[in-house]
């Protein structure tokens, strides 16, 4: 088991490496382990909603949008991987400290909120974070985390009628990644005003679940002069946490793109001394050029090579595009002048790389766009074209957020280890 979880690691991380251009060096202080330690305890109490799932829902067979050779290795290994899974749960009896902490305990736990097509919670999953359930409200993105990942407790339904209870004192982390309308320029900055603001539940499923640590991601203009009493609101709300909000841009963490995004950390006084935010890393950080070249190439374009020196820089900001609006495109106007600059026409999603005697300027494929956000290559994103690039376009960029997880997680274990040695 051990050796097989240790080969499927060694492909995601060739996967990452591809993705980049160079092997993305693994946190020494924060070695991710294997994702199939599920506490028993938990499960039993914290029942899946999948359990009637049937068996081409969880394949995704129909719906799920595959690639060939990726579809044909999943529907082979995948089953077989989740059966090895549910037979190696841990025994969940855990020696616990006198603070309550589990000791010996091989995972932190976290609870996703808003969880999307997974991009935060591959994150935490590197950052070797074991996921005690992920809420989202959208069908496709709740497919998506299905069948990559048939083990994670998938509760697909709305937030605000989402009941935590049964979470309570049992999770690490909570971690979210709220919908951002309601803070961006785009979505005029309604705040507390727009009805698709989640911070309320939120906090109140916070509240309830009393978490260890609160990691949310949001989009730049929640720092805005405008939101600076909403802001207060929320750090008020979290009596008994030290909070902290930092700008990240996704290209300082091997991301070819710039994405600047929120984080807003909460940590349980007495454990903030140990936190630090992650360092920045911008040097190994690919080209759009760099990064696409594989896939530009894959239906033998002979134009790919010109097209990699002139994508010479790293992509804008990706738009997950509104359901509001129709079909996928790279975002506003402005937006899509960039990717002209990179050679990409962003008027829209292409169903394929180019052929071979392609002239003019290719359009993202969804794998593409998946890439330039930090996927890995075999993470399948469930839907038709729209919603499956929506999922990847709305994604916290997995290698940004497990650079987050692993500051929060060598910010808890500290704390621990101190308790051990007092
Ligand atoms: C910014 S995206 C999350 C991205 C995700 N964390 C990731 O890293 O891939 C916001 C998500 O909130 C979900 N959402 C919006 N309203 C919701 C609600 N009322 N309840 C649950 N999820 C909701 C959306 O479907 C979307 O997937």
């Amino acid at each position: 088991m051990r050796r097989r979880w240790m080969a499927a690691q060694r492909r995601r991380r060739r996967a990452f490496a591809k993705m980049t251009g160079s092997r993305r060096p693994r946190p020494r202080e924060c070695e991710p382990g294997p994702s199939f330690c599920l506490c028993r305890a938990a499960a039993a109490q914290i029942k899946s909603p999948n359990d009637n799932l049937s068996a081409a829902d969880r394949v995704g067979n129909r719906e799920i949008h595959l690639s060939k050779d990726n579809a044909e290795r999943k529907s082979q290994s995948r089953p077989a991987f989740h059966s090895q899974i549910s037979t190696f749960v841990s025994d969940g009896k855990y020696p616990i400290l006198a603070s309550g902490t589990p000791m010996n305990r091989k995972k932190m736990t976290v609870l996703e909120l808003c969880a999307g097509a997974g991009g935060q919670a591959l994150g935490f999953e590197d950052a070797g974070f074991e996921h005690l359930g992920l809420v989202e409200l959208d069908h496709h993105a709740c497919q998506t985390l299905r069948f990559n990942r048939p083990a994670w407790n998938v509760i697909e339904t709305d937030l605000n009628y989402f009941d935590a209870s049964p979470f309570a004192g049992k999770v690490d982390v909570v971690a979210a990644g709220l919908p951002c309308p309601p803070f961006s320029k785009a979505g005029k900055q309604l705040g507390e005003r727009d009805e698709r603001n989640l911070f309320p539940a939120a906090l109140s499923i916070i509240k309830t679940v009393r978490p260890r640590a609160v990691v949310i991601e949001n989009v730049r203009g929640i720092l805005d002069a405008v939101f600076e009493d909403y802001r207060t609101f929320i750090e008020g709300q979290l009596e008994g946490y030290w909070t902290g909000w930092k700008l990240l841009n996704a290209s300082d963490y091997g991301v070819p793109q710039l994405r600047p995004r929120v984080n807003f950390v909460a940590i349980l006084k007495g454990f903030e001394h140990s936190f630090d935010w992650p360092t920045p890393k911008p040097l190994n950080t690919p080209t759009v050029g760099e990064s696409l070249y594989s896939l530009m190439t894959a239906n033998g374009w002979k134009g790919a090579e010109a097209w990699r020196k002139l994508a010479c820089e790293i992509a804008p900001t990706l738009v997950g595009g509104s359901k509001k609006h129709g079909g996928p495109d790279l975002g506003p106007t402005r937006a899509k002048r960039a990717w002209a600059t990179l050679g990409v026409d962003g008027m829209g999603i292409a169903n394929e790389a180019p052929g071979p005697d392609f002239l003019g300027m290719p359009k993202l494929t969804v794998r593409m766009a998946a890439r330039i956000q930090g996927f890995p290559d075999d993470w399948q994103f469930a839907g038709g074209k729209t919603a499956a690039y929506r999922q990847v376009g709305n994604a916290f960029p997995p290698p940004v957020a497990a650079a987050v997880a692993c500051s929060v997680k060598k910010c808890l274990e500290a704390k621990v280890k101190l308790k051990v040695a007092g």
